[in-house]
């Protein structure tokens, strides 16, 4: 091990001791991995195939030279993003995340508009592919998302449907407590748009890659590919990604949850009784939530075979088919774990509203489910029922507003408030 190895190891252990994985990897991510996602300028970037799960010497040189034109040709580079006709995002935006980070001061960078953030800020983590899989990402718990897929967790929006921008701007802006995600509410405003613009059009960049790989390894087209494939790709791959994109924002009053007006709990008695609610239908054979969080909400019900999406491609029956598929990816197979309320450490935001969401809408990619209604389906919940549970999960995690009625705005407004700070602010 050399010297910044070992003082990060260091560090690495020193972190776990005090704060727990989470925050150590965090710390070591920012020491080993400062020199922004492992590029070299002086050749040009290139985004990765995603082979993702396959055998590499069942790939011929011929397969894998049109894949990689074909993307080059509708994508551009990482340096100079280019976009299929149809996908209407916005270059100019597109244009400051891409590229190699240039830091203020530098001979190219100064005095001109900002280029490089996301190999600035992201890439060591997600990959410069957007594949979740930079540098940083072995060691981390979860794993960077992988934009590929075209799926996010923490969303407003019903099962199924892609987060708003104000979704992804939200994450960047607070960060994903208790992971590695850190917020970025530093940067300005237009930075951040830049940043979900690039995020958009990595995931359908990655979803037009996964669409066009299926047909190109798992259904034979002739190559090299001719026009009128290249166009089926871009008509049912990309543009079909990206109409995803547009549903959400298309018509919020369908699509989007907000959450209703909570019940009235102004008072102790109130809190106490709309808890006392919640315990009884979180422990519902309706609500199902006891079979993973278990009975007082330790994280530690009787289902603990969990795994998100990216990881569940990996899972094979028997541990040695697990072990041989698990080879073909990037990363090897991480199990999830329901959350245990008690930390008082929520993911996608610990207040009222942001748990709201989360048991309406269930998180996406993973396997808990979304109880609230949806569309025709009127769900297994009623939304003052999953204000209940709301409470009552609040209750255990610490946050009941009455046990700190001096400390002003979370005692003046319980609901609505950050009750508990989280580590990567606001
Ligand atoms: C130190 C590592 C790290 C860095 C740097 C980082 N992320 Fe993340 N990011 C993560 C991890 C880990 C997750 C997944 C957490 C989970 O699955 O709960 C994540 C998740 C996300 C998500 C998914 C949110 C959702 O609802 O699913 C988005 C979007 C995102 N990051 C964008 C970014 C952008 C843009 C940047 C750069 C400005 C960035 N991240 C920098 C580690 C990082
Ligand atoms: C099939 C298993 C399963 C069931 C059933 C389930 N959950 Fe979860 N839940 C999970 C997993 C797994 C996570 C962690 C997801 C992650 O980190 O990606 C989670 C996370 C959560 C979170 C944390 C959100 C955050 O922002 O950190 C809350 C709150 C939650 N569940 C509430 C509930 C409630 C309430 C119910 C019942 C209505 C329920 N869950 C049912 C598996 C489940």
């Amino acid at each position: 091990m050399n010297t910044v190895g070992r003082a990060a190891w260091e560090m690495l252990s020193w972190g776990i001791r005090a704060f727990g994985g989470g925050f150590a990897i965090a710390v070591l991510g920012g020491i080993i991995l400062g020199s922004a996602g492992g590029c070299n300028p002086a050749s040009p970037a290139a985004f990765r195939l995603n082979l993702e799960g396959r055998e590499p010497r069942r790939i011929s040189f011929l397969q894998r030279e049109s894949l990689e034109e074909l993307m080059v040709e509708l994508f551009g580079t990482p340096d100079e993003p280019r976009l299929p006709p149809g996908v209407e995002l916005n270059l100019e935006l597109l244009r400051m995340a891409a590229g190699p980070a240039i830091r203020m001061g530098d001979e190219e960078g100064y005095g001109r508009q900002r280029r490089g953030l996301y190999r600035e800020h992201c890439a060591r983590c997600h990959g410069i592919s957007g594949d979740g899989a930079g540098p940083a990402a072995l060691v981390l718990h979860p794993y960077p998302r992988d934009f590929r897929w075209g799926i996010f967790k923490y969303t407003s929006t019903l099962p199924g449907l892609k987060p708003t921008r104000a979704d992804l701007r939200q994450v960047l802006r607070r960060g994903l407590p208790g992971t590695a995600m850190p917020s970025f509410a530093r940067l300005d405003p237009i930075e951040l748009e830049a940043l979900v613009e690039y995020v958009i059009y990595l995931s359908i960049r990655g979803e037009t890659e996964r669409y066009a790989v299926q047909l190109i390894l798992d259904e034979d087209e002739p190559l090299p590919l001719s026009i009128v494939s290249k166009e089926r790709i871009i008509e049912e791959g990309a543009q079909w990604a990206y109409q995803q994109w547009l549903i959400p924002e298309s018509d919020p009053q369908q699509y989007v949850v907000v959450p209703p007006p909570p019940p009235e709990v102004s008072m102790p008695a109130a809190w106490a009784d709309s808890v006392a609610k919640g315990r009884e239908l979180y422990r519902s054979e309706r609500a199902q939530c006891v079979k993973c969080h278990g009975p007082e909400g330790a994280g530690d019900g009787e289902q603990t075979d969990l795994y998100d999406d990216w990881n569940l491609a990996k899972k094979g029956v028997t541990p040695a088919q697990t072990a041989r598929l698990s080879a073909l990816f990037s990363l090897p197979l991480q199990r999830l774990k329901a959350r245990d309320f008690r930390a008082g450490i929520f993911h996608g935001g610990s207040r009222a509203e942001d748990l709201y969401l989360r048991i309406h809408i269930g998180i996406k990619g993973t396997p808990m489910p979304g109880v609230g209604p949806n569309g025709d389906n009127p769900g297994v919940l009623q939304l003052e029922e999953i204000w209940h549970i709301v409470h009552f999960i609040q209750d255990l995690a610490g946050q009941n507003p009455f046990s700190q009625k001096a400390t002003g705005a979370a005692g003046r407004n319980p609901l609505l408030s950050e009750l508990s700070g989280s580590t990567f602010g606001k």
